[in-house]
């Protein structure tokens, strides 16, 4: 059983960087990884970071499982020492970490819950900031992205709407040194047009 082996203690929660064997520098947070691929990549290319990287959805953790470990070495196989993984609802976990303990945010093409009767499912949300600002640090990054004409629009309004992050306007072309992930390559391949953010965490007190 791989899972067990690389699952996030919540019991390390409220010191998130001795959940990890390694001796990373800071914690990074990828919400909804889906197959994997954007996390492990992450996690492959910034071995100072310590990633968690949460995902509800089985199927997308039996995919990131399959890949990093071999079938018959399900019990053995190394795997990276800066990656955990957390199979629960996100919100849960970041409830959990201390305030400013969070380098980096990550929300690849999050479901965008088009129907009005499911706004409160959108992860970006006004209700949800408050918190996403809490576990922040000043000067760390939060990286949305999206295909959904409807959930750009409401990221735009929303984000605009606070002061916690500071928000330049998006790229319309995935950004330098951010891996690709498999649910933009569908969109692409369909024709819709990404956008990608990158806010900062406001260093003022607000
Ligand atoms: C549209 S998929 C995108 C997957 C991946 N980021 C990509 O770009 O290929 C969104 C994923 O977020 C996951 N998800 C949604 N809400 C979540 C939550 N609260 N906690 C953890 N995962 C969540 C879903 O299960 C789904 O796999």
């Amino acid at each position: 059983m791989t899972l067990p082996r690389i699952r996030f203690d919540a019991g390390r929660a409220t010191e998130p960087l001795s959940g990890f064997s390694s001796e990373p520098h800071e914690l990074w947070v990828e919400v909804g990884f889906g197959g994997g691929e954007h996390a492990e990549a992450l996690a492959a290319t910034h071995p100072w970071a310590a990633l968690i990287a949460c995902e509800v959805f089985e199927n997308g953790l039996c995919s990131m499982l399959g890949r990093l470990v071999p079938e018959d070495a399900e019990d053995t196989a190394p795997l990276p020492e800066n990656l955990r993984l957390w199979d629960d609802d996100a919100r849960d976990l970041l409830r959990m970490l201390p305030d400013a303990s969070v380098a980096r945010l990550f929300l690849m093409f999050p479901d965008p819950w088009p129907k009005l009767r499911h706004l409160k499912r959108r992860f970006v949300h006004p209700a949800l900031l408050p918190e996403l600002a809490r576990i922040v640090r000043p000067g760390g990054l939060w990286r949305i992205a999206s295909d959904d004409p409807t959930y750009q629009a409401w990221v735009t309004e929303v984000l605009a709407g606070q002061n916690f992050f500071d928000v330049p306007p998006p790229a319309t072309e995935r950004p330098d040194g951010w891996p690709p992930t498999r649910y933009e390559a569908k969109a692409l391949k369909a024709g819709r047009a990404p956008l990608y953010w990158e806010l900062t965490r406001a260093t003022a007190a607000r």
